[in-house]
């Protein structure tokens, strides 16, 4: 009753931002990631009659807060979709800052629906994982998948339709580039969930965001089947200001920017005017994502670094969530 899963975390090059249903977690809008290789969560779950409740540790510490319920929710519904009535002990290790806006959410979901499926002892479609993954976070339906991956946000109420999908594999193009620069590696103050509700309540321009997504996403299918980065990279920066817009007109104001996410705009600009490929990308926080070619990540990752920032992970397309049998006890 035992299994261990890997997952990576993934980016949004269209992103997700807004629920019409919070329980389900079904979003207003549909979008599309790139699986990151190297960044990356291993869950560990083992279902047993020793447990008298759920327990989980993270990175080595027992976590009972709100993150802590949130896992033993995820594995509630893990056991009510399989008909199973066991309790759980969960061990769970990124290799990344988590909570910083680095999408841990995704990987850290993606690896404990699967890992709890196979440790229950049940077998489910890659579609059905999504589902599961979804409704512990939005994000985390794409980090099922390797490659490319778009999320459909579906119309049904129950949701059966909202799943994510590969749209191209990881080896379509391998010279593709994540350049994740960490800016900060503090927890942040307010977490997506909290940051899209106050937005779709209170932002004048929420509406606004969605009459784009289409087109976007359009956009960013073809320019990945092309391989074109410039218009890659250009959906995908401009889609992500568009999304920030929406958080910085909202009620209150939410700011997830530092100085230095700011200066790495700046510097992402001045690389492309001095004739290099190189565009931004933000999520919930601070952190700055440059997307480019492998033939220029190198000094792209020194130029970041000049700025002073903590680090720099480069990352390219990566893999789907997979089975290991090194189980973390
Ligand atoms: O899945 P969550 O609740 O971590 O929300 C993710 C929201 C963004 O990262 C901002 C966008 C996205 O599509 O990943």
């Amino acid at each position: 009753m035992k299994a261990t899963c890997i997952a990576n975390s993934n980016i949004a090059l269209v992103k997700y931002w807004g629920k019409r249903n919070e329980k389900l977690i079904l979003p207003c809008n549909s979008s599309i990631s790139v699986t990151l290789d190297g960044l990356e969560t291993t869950t560990t779950v083992e279902f047993g009659e020793k447990y008298k409740k759920d327990e989980f540790f993270f990175n080595g510490k027992k976590t009972e807060d709100k993150q802590g319920q949130k896992v033993s929710n995820h594995l509630a519904l893990a056991r009510k979709t399989l008909g199973k009535k066991l309790f759980a002990r969960v061990q769970s290790q990124s290799n990344f800052p988590v909570a910083a806006g680095l999408a841990s959410s995704a990987s850290g979901f993606a690896s404990l629906t699967v890992a709890a499926v196979n440790a229950l002892g049940s077998k489910l479609s890659q579609k059905e994982l999504s589902i599961l993954a979804r409704q512990g976070s939005g994000s985390a339906s794409r980090s099922i998948f390797g490659g490319f991956a778009e999320w459909k946000k579906g119309v049904k109420k129950n949701g059966s339709d909202s799943y994510a999908f590969q749209l191209f594999p990881k080896e379509h193009w391998p010279e593709f580039r994540v350049i994740v620069c960490i800016v900060e590696s503090t927890e942040k103050k307010i977490k997506s969930r909290q940051g899209m509700e106050q937005t779709v309540k209170t932002s004048p321009f929420y509406k606004d965001w969605l009459l784009t997504i289409e087109k976007d996403l359009n956009l960013a299918r073809n320019a990945i089947r092309q391989k074109n980065m410039e218009l890659l990279g250009m959906t995908a920066e401009v889609n992500s200001l568009k999304m920030h817009a929406t958080m910085l007109t909202a009620k209150p104001a939410i700011v997830y920017w530092q100085p230095k996410t700011v200066e790495l705009i700046h510097l992402v600009e001045q690389i492309r005017e001095n004739g290099m490929q190189a565009y931004h990308t933000m999520d919930a926080g601070p952190q700055v994502k440059i997307m480019c070619l492998e033939k220029d990540a190198q000094k792209i990752k020194k130029l970041a670094m000049e700025t002073g920032i903590q680090k720099t992970i480069e990352a390219r397309p990566g893999d789907a969530a997979r089975i290991t049998e090194k189980h973390l006890f």
